[in-house]
Formats: structure tokens, C-alpha cells, sequence
């Protein structure tokens, strides 16, 4: 995708390189009746530029941890280290502006908005960030680029309801990408799909790590998992498992920047 000069990357990303850390984080829900462990002690590394996933069953605590990398939700204890800096609690303004910055947000159940066309719903999430740097005079280019850039370049002026589910998905995938944002996120992107649907919409995903972004997605599904050239398998809010993942707590990493 062609990248203007004033829509740059705020990261500095070099290949293989921890992008993303996550230390010793813990979340628990305390009611008056009892404190529920929902993460218990989590640690490790995103490599920069890969396709990480996240895998464990339904009720593992996958989508409690995405809260935490996109400052969602917040850790009771550790620490999310998002390119080097700490993500610390701070006001909701602040957050949701880091967050329209560094990452773009995928949804299983798509989350377009009905009444808005495809190219319609990519400019209103290029508005709620500013276009990141954008001039406003090119949010209607970019956001028709990154509708070719998934293939659905002849479908700017559809609705979502006159767009297959695969194709929503991928209308989801072109706001995510609207941002120039280094990392994707996206929580059980395929759960909703068709098998064969969800692997086009799967490949779409993965290639692009190839063009400069990393991929974090979550799944229940273990063949999807093994997709991943680095993972982590959560099982009751911990990790039971992890392949091509380093589990270095790096201290040079801590905050200050
Ligand atoms: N706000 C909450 N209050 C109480 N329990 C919660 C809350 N959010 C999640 N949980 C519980 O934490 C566990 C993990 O949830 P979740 O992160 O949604 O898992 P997954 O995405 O892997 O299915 C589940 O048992 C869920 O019921
Ligand atoms: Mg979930």
C-alpha cells in the first residue's frame, strides 16, 4: 500500500525484534462474594512483523488479554510494553488516541456500522482518529486504497448488508487499516465464517506481515493457530504452552520514554 509521507509509522520496527511484552500480568474481578482469576501471570513477547496468535478454549481469558494489549482494560498487576513504552493508566482521551495510533482492531462479528457504506465506515474510523497524521483531503484515497488493497475495490459505495459475511470481514480489515497502524488486532476475526471463507479471509491476515504489519489475532481453533510463526496457548488465564516465543522479561524495557 503506498504510505504518505505524513502518515508514517510511530514505531520504529525492526524485523523479529519484541514489539509487544507482556509481564507478569494478572486480572482479577473481585465481587463481594469472591475474587475470580481471569489472567494469572502472563509473560511473553510479540516479535515484530509476525503472525501471533493467541489460541486456547472459549473462557481461556483470550479476549481479557487483547483488552489489555489495546488498553482497554487494565491489569490488576504487570505490565504491557507496547514499542518500548509502558502502557499506563491513563485518561480514556489519551488511551483512545495511542490506541487510533498504533493499533487497528479487528472484531469477529465485523462491528460495521449498517447505515454507512464500505468506504463510509472507513472514513468515519479515519475521523475518530484524525486520520493519524493524514491531511483530510486524502482520508477518500486512503480509504479507497485500503478497500483495494483487501479486494473490494469496485464495492466503496456498498452496504454492508448488500456484502457477503467474508466480505464485511474484509471492509473490517481495510478500517483497520486505515490508520497505518503497526499492529492489527483482532479477536477470533474467522469465528464467524464459512471454513472456506474464513481461510481467504485467514491468508489476507497473514500476508500482511509481509507489507509491515504485525498480526495479533486470537483463536480457538488450533489449525489456525498453527498458522502462527509464534504463539502462546492460554488455559484458565494461563499459559500452558508457547512456540517461537521468547519468554524474556527485558528490564532495559521498563517505562521512562
Ligand atoms: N467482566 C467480567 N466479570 C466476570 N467474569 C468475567 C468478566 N470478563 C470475563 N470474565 C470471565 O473470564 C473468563 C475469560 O473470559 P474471556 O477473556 O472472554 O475468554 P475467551 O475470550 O478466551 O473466551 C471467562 O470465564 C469469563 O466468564
Ligand atoms: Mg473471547
Amino acid at each position: 500500500m503506498k504510505v504518505t509521507a505524513t502518515q508514517r509509522a510511530v514505531l520504529a520496527i525492526t524485523a523479529g525484534a519484541p514489539l509487544v511484552q507482556v509481564e507478569h500480568l494478572t486480572r482479577t474481578i473481585a465481587t463481594r462474594a469472591q475474587t475470580t482469576t481471569i489472567l494469572d501471570d502472563v509473560t511473553f513477547t510479540v516479535p515484530a512483523l509476525s503472525l501471533f496468535a493467541i489460541n486456547g478454549p472459549s473462557g481461556s481469558g483470550k479476549s481479557t488479554l487483547l483488552n489489555m494489549l489495546t488498553g482497554i482494560d487494565r491489569p490488576t498487576s504487570g505490565r504491557v510494553i507496547f514499542g518500548g513504552t509502558e502502557l499506563r493508566a491513563q485518561g480514556e482521551n489519551l488511551l483512545a488516541r495511542w490506541r487510533g495510533q498504533h493499533v487497528g482492531i479487528i472484531f469477529q462479528f465485523f462491528q460495521l456500522i449498517p447505515t454507512l457504506t464500505a468506504q463510509e465506515n472507513i472514513l468515519l474510523a479515519l475521523e475518530l482518529c484524525h486520520g493519524n497524521g493524514l491531511p483530510r483531503k486524502e482520508w477518500r484515497a486512503r480509504a479507497q486504497a485500503c478497500l483495494a488493497e483487501v479486494g473490494l475495490g469496485e464495492y466503496a459505495d456498498r452496504l454492508p448488508s448488500a456484502l457477503s459475511g467474508g466480505q464485511q470481514q474484509r471492509v473490517a480489515i481495510a478500517r483497520a487499516l486505515a490508520n497505518d497502524a503497526p499492529v492489527l488486532i483482532a479477536d477470533e476475526p474467522t469465528g464467524n465464517l464459512d471454513s472456506q471463507t474464513a481461510l481467504q479471509v485467514f491468508d489476507l491476515l497473514a500476508d500482511l506481515t509481509t507489507r509491515g504489519k504485525t498480526v495479533i489475532y486470537v483463536t480457538h481453533d488450533p489449525r489456525l493457530a498453527a498458522r502462527a510463526n509464534a504463539r502462546v496457548e492460554l488455559l484458565d488465564g494461563r499459559i500452558v504452552g508457547q512456540h517461537g516465543v521468547a519468554d524474556v522479561v527485558t528490564p532495559a524495557a521498563n517505562g521512562g520514554q
